[in-house]
């Protein structure tokens, strides 16, 4: 899969450890920055860099990482078509995929190890979406005035 990938330096860490696993498992990753942990800078710029691509097409997925996984998900969401879904447990990803099609995964990483973070990504990566009734339902995340 064609990947892009982001984070502040909050997330910085994880975003690292899991762009290595990804590429280790022959995913194709854009890493859109940061490029250090030591440097503050704002989550939102990465996270509009990454739900740009998505919402565009030219990636198939997202991952963003910040402090808390928390504002990236924020500023990630304000792109049409984006669902972009903070996961802390494996079981949240394998929903936010199997449930909601979320083609953002999310990670704190202040909250969460490289191996936890890995974890989670691999099974948001490997999961795949229901469909059925749950197709209906993320189309009306579209609308936010109501029903069509
Ligand atoms: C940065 O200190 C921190 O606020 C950020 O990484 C993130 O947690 C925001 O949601």
């Amino acid at each position: 899969m064609k990947i892009a990938a982001g984070a502040d330096h909050g997330g910085y860490a994880i975003k690292e450890a899991v762009v290595r696993g990804l590429r280790s498992q022959g995913h194709e990753v854009i890493d859109v920055g940061t490029d250090s942990a030591e440097t503050s800078v704002d989550y939102p710029t990465f996270a509009h860099r990454v739900a740009a691509m998505v919402a565009a097409g030219e990636v198939e997925r997202g991952l963003l990482a910040c402090g808390t996984g928390l504002g990236v998900c924020m500023a990630a969401n304000r792109h049409a078509g984006v669902r972009a879904a903070d996961c802390f447990t494996p079981h949240l990803a394998e929903m936010a995929r199997r449930h909601n099609d979320s083609n953002i995964l999310c990670l704190g990483g202040r909250l969460l190890s490289e191996d936890e973070a890995w974890a989670i990504a691999e099974v948001w990566m490997s999961t795949p979406f229901e469909g059925g009734r749950h197709q209906r339902r993320i189309e009306l995340i579209e609308l936010p005035e109501g029903r069509a």
